[in-house]
């Protein structure tokens, strides 16, 4: 913060009574540090003198001036996400999709192309698709497991890569170093969405990755009750996606940043839980004959599982377990109202085990083709797995899953 000089402190005896209300002290000048984060509600921040402001704004001293540019409670959080990911530096958003769409924004312009896993999150589908197409950014789906493909995809114009390290919710892992490769050789930049690993499962940074990006909204809250979004790489390639947020103004407000560095101290032992149960449940899931495929890469017939070991943290491969009951959509929905414990809910990553039934929720947006070529088939349920016990979890779903068998 800036040293703040001149005409500090306005009261005056002599002053009428609404300029005492107004101008009456703020918070006490002291020299300590509390153990918790404070949370700076304030939209705007005062100099001590108009050189001062002027010097901030033009980042000749560091500082604040306005919270949707930053704020310190913001900044903290995304401070703290950059240490945990090894990241140089960290940008703080409103939600996933506000850091997301910072990210394209401020890296492509018109012309420009994007490589994308074809089993994204559904609205970074649709903003690729569906948005940035009417500004002339072109994407090509592929299926990210063959690099191959993903090579034949690459054109001249190919700015970007995009997967996720754990995809929403076919739960393909992302084999970051190869495509960090493909990226790079291309002179395009990966961008990872690491929302379903979150940096106690896997740190894409370690792996070559340039940007990551997560939906705070999930592991990193992890109680359902705050939405958010953060970005981390290296300072060089955070400043454009920084400065649209400047200018779109998807800036994260200070109690929502709050809960979420709040949600950062116990994010490992959330983690170590979440993967312990979901790994439980997918083993049980994988033995029911209602279940047609459950898709878990703790589980050695994931098609990533020596992938996922060599890349995420020893005996954590993340909390969601998607399932495709046998029978098609009435099935899938079926098994999700049948269930007493688990609720039907949108989000996921929170203490309380949700689930969702895919083609009709998240990826709503998808055609059936288009669902296809994800690895969505039309009865797939996403399993958020919470922090319940385990065997109530395994007791709910097979009861669930019996009263479609039967
Ligand atoms: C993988 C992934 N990325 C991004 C998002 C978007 O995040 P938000 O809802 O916080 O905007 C989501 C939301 O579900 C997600 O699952």
């Amino acid at each position: 913060m800036t040293g703040m000089t001149g005409r500090e402190d306005r009261t005056d005896p002599g002053h009428g009574e609404s300029t005492r209300a107004v101008h009456a002290p703020g918070v006490r000048e002291f020299d300590q540090k509390p153990m918790g984060l404070p949370v700076y509600r304030t939209a705007s921040f005062r100099f001590g003198s108009a050189q001062e402001y002027a010097d901030l704004l033009a980042g000749r001293v560091a500082g604040f001036s306005y919270s949707r540019i930053d704020n310190p409670t913001a900044a903290a959080f995304a401070d703290a996400m950059a240490y945990l990911e090894r990241a140089e530096a960290g940008e703080a958003f409103a939600s996933g999709m506000a850091a997301a769409s910072a990210v394209l924004l401020g890296h492509l312009s018109a012309g420009d192309h994007v490589v994308c896993a074809a089993g994204v999150y559904g609205g970074t589908w649709a903003l690729l698709s569906g948005v940035l197409a009417r500004f002339g950014v072109t994407a090509s789906f592929v299926d990210m497991t063959d690099l191959d493909a993903v090579r034949a995809a690459v054109t001249g114009r190919t700015r970007l890569l995009w997967a996720e390290t754990i995809a929403n919710p076919t739960l393909v892992v992302a084999d970051l170093p190869a495509l960090a490769g493909v990226a790079h050789a291309a002179g395009a930049l990966l961008v990872i969405d690491s929302t379903f690993a979150s940096p106690a499962v896997c740190r894409p940074v370690e792996h070559g990755v340039d940007v990551v990006l997560h939906s705070a909204t999930k592991y990193l809250g992890g109680h359902s009750d705050v939405t958010g979004g953060v970005v981390v790489g290296s300072a060089e390639l955070l400043a454009p996606v920084r400065h649209m947020r400047t200018e779109l103004g998807g800036s994260l407000s200070p109690d929502d940043a709050f809960l979420l560095h709040r949600g950062l101290a116990t994010l490992p032992l959330r983690m170590a839980r979440h993967s312990a149960s979901a790994q439980v449940l997918a083993e049980a899931l994988a033995k029911h004959p209602a279940v047609e495929r459950v898709h878990y890469p703790g589980l050695p017939q994931h098609p990533q599982h020596e992938l996922a070991t060599a890349l995420f943290d020893a005996g954590r491969y993340g909390g969601i377990v998607t399932v495709d009951p046998v029978g098609g959509r009435a099935a899938g929905m079926a098994f999700c109202d049948a269930l007493r414990l688990a609720q039907n809910a949108s989000s996921l990553a929170g203490t309380h085990t949700i689930v969702s039934h895919v083609p009709s929720s998240t990826h709503r947006q998808l055609d059936d083709a288009a669902l296809a070529q994800a690895g969505i088939t039309p009865s797939t349920v996403r399993i958020s797995v919470g922090l319940e016990d385990a065997d109530d979890l395994v007791a709910d779903c097979t009861q669930a899953l019996d009263t479609l068998a039967g």
